[in-house]
C-alpha cells in the first residue's frame, strides 16, 4: 500500500506538493471514485488510478532503454554539459532517474536509465556477472595471442588485473578492424585500458548489449524506450 500523493508524484513527475494540489483539485481518481485526500492508501497491485480522466498505471519503477549518443555525458546532472537525463523525453521522465552505469562521452550505445537502485546494483555490480558487450573499432588488428591475453584477464597500464573477457575479432564493413567484447566489470575507461595495454587504440566504442538484452536497432542515436517486463528478465541472462 502506498500513499496516493506519493505515487501521483512517483508516476507523474510532479512534486508532492503539485501531486496534492492535483488531488485536492479533485482530477484523481480511484476505482471511479473521485478521492480528496492525498493520504488514501492505495493498492498497486489492484487499484485503477485516474488523472484528469485517464488511466495511468501504476509503476513502482522506471525501466528505459536509450541509444547513448556521442557527445553527452553519463550523469544525472551538470551545469555545463548535456546529459543522459536531459536526453529523457518528458513522457518518461521521473524525479530520480539516473543511469545505470557510465558510458564515457565519446560512447554510443546501450544504457539504462531507471529510478531502481537495487537493480542498477546487480546490473554493475562483478558479483552479478553481468556481461556488457561492445564493438570496438582499433588502430591495429588484434592477434590470436592478444586474444587469448584478454581472455585469460589482461593487467591494465597502473597495474589493475581484469577478470577475463569474451573476445571475437572481426573487420568491418569499412575494413576497419573491430573487437567484439564482452566484460561484468566498470572500471573507469576499462575497454579503452584494456586496449591500451595491448599497445592498440580504440578509435570508436559502442556498447551493444547488456546480458542477452541487445540494443534495439530501430532506437536512433539519443532515442529512448521503456522496456518490456521480458526485457529486465534479459539483463540478467547471458547472452548465447
Ligand atoms: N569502457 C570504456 O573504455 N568506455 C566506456 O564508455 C565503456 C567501457
Amino acid at each position: 500500500m502506498k500513499r496516493l500523493d506519493k505515487l501521483l508524484a512517483l508516476n507523474c513527475n510532479l512534486s508532492r506538493k503539485e501531486a496534492r494540489q492535483l488531488i485536492k483539485d479533485g482530477k484523481v481518481s480511484v476505482n471511479g471514485r473521485t478521492v480528496l485526500r492525498a493520504e488514501e492508501l492505495i493498492n498497486t497491485e489492484e487499484d485503477s488510478i485516474d488523472v484528469k480522466g485517464t488511466n495511468f498505471t501504476i509503476k513502482d519503477h522506471i525501466y528505459i532503454m536509450m541509444n547513448k549518443p556521442r557527445g553527452v555525458i553519463s550523469a544525472t546532472s551538470d551545469s555545463r554539459k548535456e546529459t543522459v537525463i536531459d536526453r529523457v523525453p518528458d513522457v518518461l521522465r521521473r524525479r530520480s532517474l539516473f543511469p545505470c552505469g557510465r558510458l564515457d562521452r565519446d560512447t554510443t550505445g546501450l544504457l539504462i536509465i531507471t529510478d531502481d537502485g537495487e537493480m542498477a546494483h546487480k546490473i554493475m555490480s562483478p558479483a552479478h556477472h553481468v556481461y556488457k558487450t561492445y564493438i570496438a573499432c582499433l588502430e591495429n588488428e588484434l592477434s590470436g595471442e592478444n586474444i587469448a591475453k584478454l581472455e585469460e584477464g589482461i593487467t591494465l597500464g597502473d597495474g589493475t588485473v581484469c577478470l577475463p573477457a569474451k573476445v571475437r575479432a572481426f573487420t568491418n564493413s569499412d575494413d576497419i578492424p573491430c573487437a567484439e567484447i564482452s566484460i561484468r566489470e566498470g572500471k573507469y575507461h576499462q575497454v579503452k585500458r584494456m586496449f591500451a595495454a595491448l599497445g592498440n587504440k580504440v578509435t570508436d566504442l559502442q556498447r551493444i548489449a547488456i546480458g542477452s538484452l541487445s540494443l534495439d536497432e530501430k532506437l536512433p542515436e539519443g532515442g529512448c524506450r521503456e522496456l518490456l517486463p521480458e526485457e529486465i528478465e534479459m539483463l540478467f541472462t547471458d547472452k548465447q
